[in-house]
């Protein structure tokens, strides 16, 4: 299977691998297919221009490219808005690792979940509406 350099640089190197004690939001997410599952915490902090995700860290019992998603998802969201954070879709992580093979694009779906899930987790503690997190049928054919 042929990996972007940058894929093969976010898995052998990953960013931001690890917890946060306490987080503000916490999401997991896994596919009952493969069996792979990802952890996301996220610290927030109140800012001028809304909610900031201040630091992330992930965990990820899975494939290549689900530690690759995980890492570059963890930095394209750092420093930004939780609205922010939350208009980061699994095509635009892809996209950032230059590309994943269509049948590992699934991968990249662990990532845009999980941190919708620890964006919704942050929101209900928060006592903010939760919003709906898009259905993806881990079953079928991989999202592109
Ligand atoms: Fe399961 Fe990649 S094969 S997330």
């Amino acid at each position: 299977m042929d990996y972007s350099d940058k894929v093969m640089d976010h898995f052998s190197n990953p960013r931001n691998v690890g917890e946060i004690e306490n987080p503000d939001g916490l999401g997991e997410a896994g596919n009952p297919k493969c069996g792979d599952i990802m952890k996301i915490y996220l610290k927030v902090k109140d800012g001028p221009g809304g909610a900031v995700i201040e630091d992330v860290k992930f965990k990820t019992f899975g494939c290549a490219s689900a530690i690759a998603s995980s890492s570059m998802a963890t930095e394209m969201i750092k420093g930004k808005t939780v609205d922010e954070a939350w208009a980061m879709t699994n095509v635009a992580v892809a996209e950032a690792l230059d590309g994943l093979p269509p049948i590992k694009m699934h991968c990249s779906v662990l990532a845009e979940e999980a941190i919708h899930k620890a964006i919704n987790d942050y929101r209900e503690k928060h006592g903010l509406e939760v919003i709906p997190i898009r259905e993806f049928d881990h079953e079928s054919a991989p999202r592109a």
